[in-house]
């Protein structure tokens, strides 16, 4: 199970890398356009020292002819190496981009998948990483669930399922249990998903009856 984080705020990453176990960070034009008019490549690099390189970074092409996808995808390698996930858009013109790009050994995540077609042509056409739209999705009155469940029913599981666009944590849990290898999650969703009031109200009940026998001493100072 790969947990990922779909952000280009650089100290959220920040402080979200040390708390959990994250497979890397995922980015989208959108994501990287709210950073305050911040040089695209300046923050990625950024990104890429926050997380290290045992971690992974996906950037999003932005041109939509198939030259201009190629082209955004080299210049996205010759800026930040090529370990980096290339995410293509799984369209008409975008099956070719990623056949090409997979062929010349670039790391690609096929994204913007609504439907267990895409999803199916996509990893055909040789993505390592399928990023299904979980809310965007369901915003249409279809099941990502079952979008999910019939991609993993049929992927041969070289590739990977990344469930993406989530607006709150049971869709995330939904999404791992149709067969998600992967999610990449929002910083507030993640964050809401480890501090709901309970878990508060749980861990406050603990502190007050230690305190009422132990006081104010932690175990480390018994
Ligand atoms: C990630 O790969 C996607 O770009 C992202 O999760 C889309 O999320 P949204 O539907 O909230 O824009």
């Amino acid at each position: 199970m790969e947990l990922f984080i779909d952000s280009a705020n650089v100290e959220v990453i920040k402080k979200l890398v040390d708390v959990c176990p994250l497979k890397g960070v995922t980015t989208n034009p959108s994501i990287i356009s709210r950073q305050n008019n911040r040089s695209f490549f300046s923050v990625l690099e950024e990104i890429q020292k926050v997380i290290g390189s045992q971690r992974v970074l996906m950037v999003q092409v932005i041109a939509s002819t198939y030259e201009g996808m190629i082209k955004d995808a080299q210049r996205i390698v010759k800026e930040l190496g090529k370990e980096v996930f290339i995410k293509v858009p799984a369209t008409l013109t975008g099956i070719k981009v990623i056949k090409t790009l997979t062929s010349e050994y670039y790391n690609v995540t096929a994204t913007a998948i609504y439907s267990t077609f895409q999803g199916i042509v996509s990893l055909n056409a040789g993505a390592q990483y399928a990023a299904v739209y979980y809310n965007r999705i369901e915003n249409l009155g279809f099941s990502a669930e079952e979008v999910i469940t019939s991609i993993s029913k049929i992927s041969d599981k070289k590739s990977k399922i990344i469930g993406a666009s989530f607006k709150n944590i049971n869709q995330v849990n939904k999404a791992y249990l149709s067969g998600a290898e992967s999610c990449t999650l929002p910083p507030e969703i993640l964050e809401q998903g480890l501090c709901s009031l309970n878990v508060e109200d749980a861990v406050e009940g603990f502190k007050k009856d230690w305190n009422k026998v132990y006081g104010d001493k932690t175990i480390s100072s018994l």
